[in-house]
């Protein structure tokens, strides 16, 4: 049984972050909305509870009957976690005045207490909270205070509970991933043994306990999750896995022929259809950057729906959906941070099942779980690309011949990026592809003046947009090599047959956003 830590989730932007954290120190880890404790599960060592961004005093703030977990299990409350538990059991939390943010240093804390186990002197920690704990029950003991802060951390006597009220889990806390190591590891007894390798052994068995014999429909996309879901599920299932590779027409260059050509050599059982023709017609003459995208989600749906009936004893639909994913739709303070074109869209009257593997993976997990599967690097180190594909970089409206532009110059773009290379300080080799996150050519809808030879010319500009991230939610423009854009804007404007101007986009996000539509 794979032993985990549960983390309820109180609302907390930084959540994930405590999530991330744990499953690096090869513990496995679910967040769960803070009143969905999964009560009769063996596998739970530990519980953790978040940040939030209400105060415990406010009349909607979140709460959950704490006698459900206490005794139970260990608990580490994480700011709002720390000052529910305490509140909750008689203490006093107060607003702070001034609002306790950034960095603050552990200057006396109880260096015999097991959660402080290798935490150096004087530790930098993060604070973010508006309230602050004034007045602890009896029963608890302060275990660790700042100059501001003389409460940053408590343990309840003789209990396995503790709470403190800066963020381990942020990079700015120095120690705060020897403070989570310490609570998973030393108080929980968790193994560390949750790696890739377990991770496909383990949901392979499970995959072949859900499904059984059943059939099963899984629709690609190209990209790195619904790829390593698909090779997963052919480990446990094999030929009853079938999937079904929709080209609307607005992928890259050759991406079409080459993705089905590398999902034939992994073995996949794979339908390819062209729908191009009904997504060019569908979409012509629309400007409007939303309802492009409802377009094709539309469109995309029905075509993958014609297909899927056609396979009449299916019972399940296989997704690649990714927690980061899931956790957007999740988010319990109801905002909506951005709607994913992967979840939804099921062909109700098949009353198809939902099967969805990569669920509980982080973005960096799955590559890790392809690698492990042996699924080659060109497709797991693949940079993340749109649902709605190169419609999102053209600006105003999509025809033929613009998507035929965009994707050469978008080739030569890509493949300079592979293959320029370039050497860190301590002498590892990476191209520039490897580097960013997510690079791609954009589309202007503007033309300008230039010469070529004795002719001058009227027309198109493209920008070029290269970004580095670690989660798309925020990123910063790739600081590329001027010798390398001097090389693609030649390449680009020589060899593209309708373009005469190169720009690179130099904006971050936010407050830019990494695709311009
Ligand atoms: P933005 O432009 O919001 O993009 O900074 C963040 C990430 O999301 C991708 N993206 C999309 N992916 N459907 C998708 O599947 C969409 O409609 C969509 N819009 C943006 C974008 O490529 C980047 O990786």
């Amino acid at each position: 049984m794979q032993e985990k830590i549960i983390i309820l989730d109180f609302g907390s932007q930084t959540t994930q972050l405590i999530g991330r954290r744990i499953r690096e120190l090869n513990v496995y880890c679910e967040i769960v909305p803070y009143n969905k404790f999964p009560k009769d599960d063996d596998s739970v060592k530990g519980v953790i509870l978040s940040g939030s961004p209400f105060s415990v005093y406010d009349q909607s703030a979140f709460r959950i009957d704490l006698s459900e977990i206490r005794g139970k299990y260990p608990i580490l409350g994480i700011c709002y976690g720390a000052q529910f538990i305490s509140y909750s059991n008689g203490g006093k939390v107060e607003s702070a005045g001034t609002r306790e943010y950034g960095r603050a240093h552990l200057n006396t804390f109880a260096k015999d207490n097991v959660l402080f186990k290798g935490v150096r002197e004087h530790t930098q920690v993060w604070m973010s909270h508006g309230d602050t704990i004034t007045a602890i029950p009896d029963n608890f003991q302060i275990i660790a205070s700042t100059d501001k802060v003389q409460i940053a951390a408590y343990q309840i006597k003789g209990e396995q509970v503790w709470g403190v009220q800066f963020h381990p889990e942020v990079y700015h806390s120095e120690d705060g991933t020897q403070l989570l190591k310490n609570f998973v590891v030393d108080v929980c007894g968790c193994h560390q043994s949750w790696s890739a390798s377990s991770f496909v052994d383990t949901t392979v068995a499970e995959l072949k306990e859900q499904v059984g014999n059943d059939r099963v429909i899984l629709g690609l996309s190209g990209g790195v999750d619904s790829s390593v879901a698909a090779v997963l599920l052919h480990r446990a299932i094999g030929k009853n896995l079938t999937c079904i590779f929709v080209d609307h027409g607005l992928l890259r260059k050759d991406e079409f022929k080459n993705v089905l050509h590398d999902y034939e050599y992994l073995g996949l059982n794979v339908i390819g259809v062209d729908a191009s023709e009904k997504f060019f017609k569908d979409l012509e003459g629309v400007t409007d950057p939303e309802k492009k995208r409802k377009i094709i989600g539309r469109d995309f749906v029905e075509v993958f729906n014609a297909e899927a009936r056609k396979i009449t004893d299916a019972k399940w639909l296989a997704q690649g959906t990714i927690y980061p994913d899931r956790i957007e739709s999740l988010n319990i303070t109801g905002k909506t941070i951005k709607s994913h074109h992967n979840v939804g869209g099921l062909p109700e009257e098949m009353h198809l099942q939902l099967c969805e593997p990569l669920k509980w993976l982080f973005k960096d997990e799955v590559r890790r779980v392809g690698r492990e599967l042996g699924i080659p690097e060109h497709l797991i180190g693949r940079h993340p690309f749109p649902g709605p594909g190169l419609a999102v970089r053209i600006l105003g409206d999509i025809t033929r011949e613009k998507v035929q532009i965009l994707q050469e110059a978008d080739d030569i773009f890509i493949r300079g990026l592979r293959d320029w290379k370039t050497t860190d300080a301590s002498g590892k080799e990476s191209s520039l592809y490897e580097q960013v996150w997510q690079a791609g050519v954009v589309l202007l809808p503007v033309q300008s003046v230039g010469v070529m030879g004795d002719e001058r010319t009227y027309e198109r500009a493209v920008a070029l947009r290269a970004v580095t991230s670690t989660d798309a939610m925020t990123a910063d423009w790739a600081h590329l090599p001027y010798e390398f854009l001097a090389k693609v804007s030649n390449d680009i404007i020589n060899k593209v047959k309708g373009v005469n101007r190169v720009t690179y986009d130099i904006s971050s996000k936010p407050p830019s956003t990494i695709e311009w539509e």
